[in-house]
C-alpha cells in the first residue's frame, strides 16, 4: 500500500450537522468470524467496509466460505459450521489488522489443516506471544519469529484441551482468541481478565446461541465456555463505531461554535471510557434515543463545544478507552491545565507506539508532552500548526486532523493511507462536517 497520502488541514472552523460514522470494527470482524463457523445463513447489516474487516472477510472466503457483499453494506454469509472451513491455498494476508491475526490464531489453531498468517510492516512487528503461549497450553502448535512476531505458522490437526487462564494484560483480543479456540477444545475454557475489556465476543456468541458464562471477580471477570456446541446463523445489525465517532466528538468539543449529532453509535459500557473521560474534562455530550440493537447498546450522541480541563485518567478506564487515546490527547492539548495518563503501556504496541508518536506529533505542533514509561503528561496550550508523521497509524492521522480545528496555522499529516483500515470515508465526512481538509497523494 502507498504510504504517500498526506492530509493538509487548514486551521480553524467548527463541526456541524448530523453524521453517521461507519460500522463498528470489532463487531464487524466478529460477525464474519462467527457467521462463517455458524450453521445456516448470517446477514450482517451496517458492516464496516474498512481494509481491516475486509481482510477478515477475504480470509474466510479463502477458506471456502461463501460470503457476498451488497452495495448497501450488507454482507450475507453462508456458514459452514464449526468444522467446515477448508485449507486456504496460500498464506492469509491480514494487512494491518491485529484483531484479525489474534482472533484467527485461536480459531485456526483448532482446524484440521495448516495455515500461515502474515501481515503488513506494522502488524509484522506486533507481539503475538500473548496469544500463542496460552494457545500452546491448550495444545496448539503455532510458530512465530524468535521475536514473537508474525508470520504465524499454525499446524493443524491438534486436539485442544480447555484451560483456565488468567491474562497478564487486559486484552479483548487475547480473551476472544482463547474463547474461539475453546469452541473446539475438550472441556471448559475459562479466561480471567485483570480488568474489564470489550465484551463483543461474549455478546455475539450468545446471540449465535452459544452458552457463555461470566462470573464477576472483583472489578473484573472470568469468562467460560464449553467446547463441542454449535452456532446458529442470525441477523446482525452493526452499530456505528464509537472509536470512529470519538474523532468527531472531540473535534466538536474543542471547536468553538460546534454542534454535532452522531447517529446510531455503539455505547457498550466496555467501550465507553471515552465518554466518561470527556465528561470528566467538562465536555458537553448528551446521549439520547438509547436502545439495544442486536444485543449491543446504541445511542445518538450530541456534542457542543465547551471549555475542557485537564484530568488525571483513572487507570481502570484505560482498557475501556484503549483505542481513543490519540484523540483524547488532542482534547488534553486543548484543555486548561495538565492531563496525566498512567498504566497505559499497551499503547506502545498498537498500530504504532502511540505514546511516543503522539508525543512527537504534539511537540511538533507546539504542545508540551512528556513521555513516561507507561503513559504521558500533556500540558494544555495553544496549538500552532506544523508537520506531523502518523507513522501509518490510522488513529494518529485522524486525531491530528481534528487538532487543526484549534490550530493557528495549517497541520500537515504524513502517511495517512491507513485511515482506510477503519474509517474509509473519514475525509469525506470530516469535510461535510466542516473540517478544511485536503489530501495529497
Ligand atoms: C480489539 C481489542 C483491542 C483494541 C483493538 C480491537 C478487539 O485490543 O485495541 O483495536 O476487537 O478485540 P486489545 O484487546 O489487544 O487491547
Amino acid at each position: 500500500m502507498s504510504n504517500s497520502l498526506s492530509f493538509n488541514v487548514a486551521p480553524g472552523g467548527q463541526l456541524q450537522g448530523r453524521l453517521r460514522v461507519p460500522g463498528d470494527k470489532s463487531i464487524s470482524h466478529r460477525s464474519i468470524i462467527l457467521g462463517s463457523i455458524a450453521e445456516g445463513e448470517t446477514l450482517v447489516t451496517g458492516f464496516l467496509e474498512g481494509e481491516d474487516t475486509l481482510a477478515t472477510l477475504a480470509a474466510f472466503q479463502a477458506m471456502g466460505v461463501d460470503i457476498e457483499r451488497s452495495a448497501t453494506r450488507q454482507v450475507r454469509i453462508q456458514g459452514v459450521g464449526l468444522n467446515g472451513l477448508q485449507a486456504p491455498e496460500k498464506p492469509l494476508d491480514l494487512g494491518n489488522s491485529g484483531t484479525s491475526m489474534r482472533l484467527l490464531s485461536g480459531l485456526l489453531a483448532a482446524q484440521a489443516f495448516d495455515v500461515t498468517l502474515i501481515g503488513d510492516a506494522s502488524l509484522s512487528k506486533r507481539p503475538m506471544k500473548r496469544v500463542t503461549e496460552p494457545l500452546a497450553l491448550m495444545g496448539a502448535r503455532i510458530e512465530t519469529t524468535t521475536a514473537g512476531t508474525p508470520p504465524l505458522r499454525i499446524q493443524g490437526g491438534q486436539a485442544l484441551q480447555g484451560i483456565d487462564y488468567t491474562m497478564p494484560m487486559a486484552s479483548a483480543q487475547v480473551k476472544s482468541s482463547l474463547l474461539l479456540a475453546g469452541l473446539y477444545a475438550q472441556g471448559h475454557t475459562c479466561v480471567t481478565e485483570p480488568a474489564p475489556t470489550r465484551d463483543h465476543s461474549e455478546r455475539m456468541l450468545k446471540g449465535f446461541g452459544y452458552a457463555v458464562r461470566r462470573q464477576a471477580q472483583g472489578a473484573a471477570a472470568r469468562i467460560c465456555l464449553t467446547g463441542g456446541g454449535r452456532l446458529q446463523g442470525m441477523n446482525i445489525d452493526v452499530p456505528t463505531d464509537l472509536s470512529s465517532a470519538a474523532f468527531f466528538m472531540v473535534g466538536a468539543a474543542i471547536a468553538s461554535g460546534s454542534d454535532l449529532v452522531l447517529e446510531h453509535v455503539g455505547v457498550n459500557p466496555t467501550r465507553a471510557g471515552i465518554l466518561r473521560l470527556l465528561w470528566d474534562m467538562g465536555a458537553n455530550i448528551l446521549l439520547s434515543n438509547t436502545r439495544t440493537v442486536g444485543g449491543e447498546p446504541v445511542a445518538d450522541i450530541k456534542i457542543k463545544a465547551s471549555s475542557l480541563r485537564g484530568i488525571r485518567i483513572p487507570e481502570a478506564q484505560v482498557p475501556l478507552a484503549i483505542d481513543e487515546f490519540p484523540i483524547l490527547f488532542i482534547a488534553a492539548a486543548c484543555a486548561e491545565g495538565e492531563t496525566v495518563l498512567t498504566g497505559a503501556e499497551e499503547l506502545r504496541v498498537k498500530e504504532s507506539d502511540r505514546i511516543q508518536v503522539m508525543a512527537d506529533g504534539l511537540q511538533a505542533i507546539g504542545i508540551e508532552a512528556q513521555v513516561t514509561p507507561d503513559g504521558i503528561i500533556i500540558q494544555g496550550g495553544q496549538i500552532r500548526g506544523g508537520r506531523v508523521n502518523s507513522h501509518g497509524d490510522h488513529r494518529i492521522a485522524m486525531a491530528f486532523a481534528m487538532a487543526a480545528l484549534r490550530a493557528q496555522a495549517p497541520i500537515e499529516i504524513l502517511d495517512c493511507a491507513n485511515v482506510a483500515t477503519s474509517f474509509p470515508n473519514f475525509v469525506e465526512l470530516a469535510k461535510t462536517a466542516g473540517l478544511q481538509l485536503e489530501t495529497q497523494a
